[in-house]
């Protein structure tokens, strides 16, 4: 039997081109090369194609899909956001869209504990003075941080790596608050403290840790005002979406102290950086390495495949509608 053809925007992981290439007659990136950045481009590769593995951050958006060939009836994203697909216009279309949720929620709230230590304690600071040579020995007020524990952790979207950020942070002895559109049930708020308000969720906190999707519900939600209503000394981390903060905003507050320190995994328009943060020592800075594990990519990676799978090689329902 002829085996359905399926483009690969992006280099992944070897066992899972090496799946790919099995069982599809696969069109891989291995080079990573960059054509994935032009909407216009995937629409052309994807001649043919009956399906699309696409990735984070690849322009699916509406002139993509609207550009797509008849032949395609499955996009199935090697992420747990959807943010960069217009997912009603696929839909329109007929075709289908999944993502890889619950495999990354683990090592996403993992880098958002990271960014939280290094902002805290003031981790990036202290690895740039090792490096520049400037460290000239230990000294009893050097580079001194504040410490997570018995702090509040604000949790902003309590889904799946929220929770498991709170699981975490009890060990660290802090006292779990969030806030969402709804309350989570018991057995998942495990004793974590729900607010209905954002200034009651912002002025009851010491430290803002950022999980919502990116789009327009969400935009610059870390605007002045909501920033106004921490406590002054807050630590802000994001390792949701770049879009869901006001950056001029927030390097405003981290400029006047207001906010101590910031740890930032995503960017608005990234790879872009804001260009104040880079002049900042009190804002740690990372590539968008939430889910980057060799563990979770590659079960990222099935779980694209996994879909694929069963709408392309089964003809059945996906498993993981986007
Ligand atoms: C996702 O899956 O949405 C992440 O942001 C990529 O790591």
């Amino acid at each position: 039997m002829t085996k359905p053809t399926l483009l690969i925007t992006r280099h992944l992981p070897d066992a899972i081109e090496a799946r790919a290439a099995r069982d599809y007659d696969a069109r891989l990136n291995t080079a990573d090369d960059p054509w994935f950045r032009d909407g216009a481009e995937i629409a052309h590769r994807a001649a043919g194609a009956a399906g699309i593995l696409c990735a984070a951050g690849d322009p699916m958006g509406e002139a993509t899909i609207a550009a797509l060939p008849d032949s395609v009836k499955i996009i199935s994203t090697f992420s747990v956001g959807t943010d960069h697909i217009a997912i009603p216009a696929a839909r329109a279309r007929g075709i289908e869209v999944t993502n890889t949720p619950e495999v990354l929620s683990f090592a996403t709230a993992e880098i958002a504990f990271t960014l939280m230590l290094m902002a805290a304690r003031r981790a990036g600071e202290g690895e740039r003075m090792v490096r520049a040579g400037a460290w000239h020995g230990w000294a009893p007020t050097q580079l001194m941080g504040v410490t997570l524990e018995g702090k509040r952790l604000g949790i902003l979207g309590f889904g799946r790596i929220g929770q498991k950020l709170a699981a975490m942070a009890r060990g660290m002895s802090m006292e779990i608050h969030y806030r969402d559109v709804r309350r989570a049930a018991p057995e998942q708020e495990q004793g974590a403290v729900f607010h209905e308000t954002d200034a009651g969720f912002l002025g009851a906190i010491d430290v803002l840790s950022m999980h919502v999707p990116g789009g327009d519900a969400t935009r610059k939600w870390l605007n002045a005002d909501r920033i106004a209503m921490l406590r002054p000394g807050a630590l802000v981390v994001n390792s949701g979406r770049g879009p869901s903060v006001d950056d001029a905003a927030l390097a405003a507050a981290l400029r006047t102290g207001h906010v101590r320190a910031a740890g930032l995994d995503v960017y608005d328009g990234e790879p872009r950086v804001f260009p104040a943060y880079l002049d900042l020592e009190n804002v740690a800075l990372l590539p968008h390495l939430g889910s980057a594990t060799i563990e979770t990519r590659a079960a990222m990676g099935e779980r694209c495949l996994d879909n694929l799978d069963a709408v392309l090689l089964r003809g059945q329902a996906a498993l993981h509608r986007a």
